[in-house]
């Protein structure tokens, strides 16, 4: 893509953000405490607290002198608590480490609790002009929607890259560094949002690779899940003469509109359920062996229970109840996991349903 960074300046110029309380100085202080306080936390929310941190904290001197008590309660509801600590530990570390004088290079800057390589290199673009990539959550949207990069954006192969290109496309004259990263942030926040963005507002729209074809939603990818999670399940298999008892599932929802076998809900004893369900006969109970299925988001593992009813109950417990003959199971509309339970209990062929 030609004239990123000249597209997002003009962009900024005209639709950015300029006149924020933290954006009228270039006090590294004022600068650090205002991006700590905008990680995971919007605008609006943040200038109230920023001005009332600044009055009992007017520097970094005053921040590292207090008792961390007044500075968590100053932050009491912003959240993440972690920062307000982190905040304190860092202001004692410049006074100690730094004579008192706030870092405004990113090496430097990014040696103090609670500031990354990306907070880091906004501070001192923001402060000092420096010239260096920042890669938050808006950035990393932006970069793989505008150039249509696969892969979820947590993983470390897909942050080198993300952070290679930010590089690859700053602007070259440093008076331009800070207005640029405030562009980058102020799309990623105000047009190219996580949902429905407003791409008809976008200055990268005509060579947006995600806008192109079309894969605005699914990009950036989400953070690939490890395994399915888990769920189980006890199913009955009420068997009494050549029959087996099928629950019709309501038409949406797993198996839905299938025959399936009733499901013993979670909690209740394997024996009160066969008295409620079954009655109080003399049923034969026993645990089968359990199998696992794998549906598209969790896998299943069913424990099938068998009961064996010496007699017919009068009435069926359940309206979707029905008994099927053993010789209708093949050509019935069972699940798959289902009609595998049914099948292994046929054994060499013939039925001793
Ligand atoms: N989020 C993090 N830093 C920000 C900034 N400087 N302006 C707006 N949003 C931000």
């Amino acid at each position: 893509m030609t004239d990123f960074s000249t597209r997002l300046l003009a962009w900024h110029f005209v639709h950015g953000r300029h006149d924020l309380p933290w954006q009228l100085s270039r006090d590294p202080y004022r600068i650090w405490l205002s991006e700590i306080m905008l990680q995971q936390t919007q605008v609006a929310t943040v200038i109230p607290y920023y001005a009332r941190f600044l009055v009992r904290f007017p520097d970094v001197a005053a921040l590292a002198a207090a008792p961390v008590e007044d500075v968590m309660a100053l932050w009491s509801g912003l959240g993440y608590y972690a920062r307000a600590r982190n905040l304190h530990r860092a202001a004692r570390a410049v006074m100690e480490e730094h004579g008192g004088r706030f870092p405004v290079t990113a090496a430097v800057l990014a040696a103090l609790p609670g500031v990354g390589r990306s907070t880091a290199a906004a501070i001192a673009a923001f402060a000092n002009d420096e010239r260096g990539p920042i890669l938050d959550g808006n950035v990393k949207r932006v970069l793989c929607r505008a150039f249509g990069i696969e892969g979820f954006p947590g993983e470390r192969v897909v942050e080198e890259r993300l952070w290679t290109l930010a590089e690859v496309l700053l602007p070259k004259r440093a008076t331009d560094i800070g207005p640029y990263i405030q562009a980058q942030m102020d799309l990623g926040a105000t047009v190219c949002t996580r949902a429905r963005p407003a791409c008809e507002r976008c200055p990268l729209v005509a060579d947006c690779v995600a806008h192109a074809m079309g894969r605005v939603a699914e990009l950036p990818a989400s953070r690939p899940r490890k395994t399915p999670p888990r769920r189980a399940a006890r199913l009955a298999v009420v068997i009494h003469d050549g029959r087996v008892l099928l629950e019709r599932r309501p038409p949406v929802g797993i198996w839905g509109g299938l025959l399936a076998l009733p499901e013993i809900p979670p909690g209740v004893e394997i024996r009160d359920w066969a008295v409620r369900a079954l009655g109080d006969g003399d049923i034969v109970t026993r645990e089968l062996p359990p199998l696992t299925h794998a549906f598209t988001h969790f896998t299943l593992e069913i424990s099938p229970w068998r009961f064996d009813l010496p007699a017919l109950p009068r009435v069926l417990a359940e309206p979707a109840w029905q008994w099927l003959e053993a010789g209708c199971v093949a050509d019935a509309a069972l699940p798959t996991p289902v009609r595998r339970i049914l099948e292994s209990l046929w054994g060499n062929g013939t039925s001793v349903l």
